[in-house]
């Protein structure tokens, strides 16, 4: 008589993926063509297995998941500034443009370079909250009411996004303002902001920083992309160092600019 027996899955005692842990035994009896269940005698090491094994499953299932939710986490940008701006407002129909616009502008810088491998992703949804902080400014001319100077949106913006459990897209906020803002420009200035640096350090806080310079949030203008010379102009305002950024950014950017702008 040939007769073999193996473990087999059971879906009433165990997970059917544990095939070696199976409390069950199969016996085939190939004479008689016949097979017969019966529990194993070393049931409790079994069990004991698919208990390890089933935790080792949970626990790795853990970890994967606030994996993908703290990397991977898809976000709607919209979604989070409607719950600080109220609807059809001045505020926020300028911030949704010039959202919109600064995002469509970085990402079209991003897909110039392909040999950085910028996260396109990230900062398309970056660049739409990239200006979430302006609505906490004395801004009226676009219809924002707040106490703080308009230059500390950036780091009101951090706070919220902070607030919002978006800590990578809240940096870009605080680092998007000119080209930077360095500590020491910001002591020399004696502007109203945290004594830090506050310049943008990422390839994707570049990018957005960047394409940030080629739109105002004049109402008249949202959407018509200003000339490299205009930029360099405004920028020189702030000194050397921020004028100098850009051109490098110009450069390694491979930006030539559309030069629509009439000034
Ligand atoms: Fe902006």
């Amino acid at each position: 008589m040939v007769c073999f027996t193996t473990s087999v899955p059971s879906v009433a005692l165990t997970n059917p993926g544990n095939f070696f842990f199976s409390p069950l035994l199969a016996t085939f009896n190939a004479n008689s063509r016949s097979c017969s269940l019966q529990y194993s005698n070393n049931r409790p090491k079994l069990f004991a297995l698919y208990f390890l094994d089933h935790t080792r499953r949970v626990v790795w299932d853990y970890f994967i998941i606030k994996f993908f939710e703290q990397h991977m986490r898809t976000i709607n940008p919209k979604e989070i500034i409607s719950k600080y701006y109220a609807p059809y407002t001045e505020a926020m129909e300028i911030l949704l443009t010039h959202s919109e616009v600064v995002a469509e502008k970085a990402k079209k810088v991003a897909m110039r370079l392909p040999e950085l491998n910028p996260d396109i992703d990230f900062i398309v949804q970056a660049a739409w909250l990239h200006d979430i902080g302006i609505f906490q400014t004395n801004a009226p001319g676009i219809g924002c009411t707040g106490s703080e100077p308009y230059l500390c949106h950036g780091v009101l913006g951090r706070k919220i996004l902070e607030d919002e459990g978006l800590p990578l897209h809240a940096l870009v906020c605080e680092r998007h303002v000119g080209t930077g803002l360095s500590k020491a420009l910001i002591e020399k200035q004696n502007l109203p902001l945290p004594r830090r640096d506050m310049v943008p350090v990422t390839l994707e806080e570049k990018i957005i920083c960047f394409a940030d310079k080629f739109f105002s949030k004049n109402k008249k203008r949202l959407r018509q992309e200003k000339s490299i010379d205009r930029i360099q102009k405004s920028l020189q305002k702030h000194g050397d160092a921020v004028a100098s950024q850009f051109d490098k950014w110009l450069i390694e950017f491979k930006e030539t600019g559309n030069n629509t702008d009439s000034l």
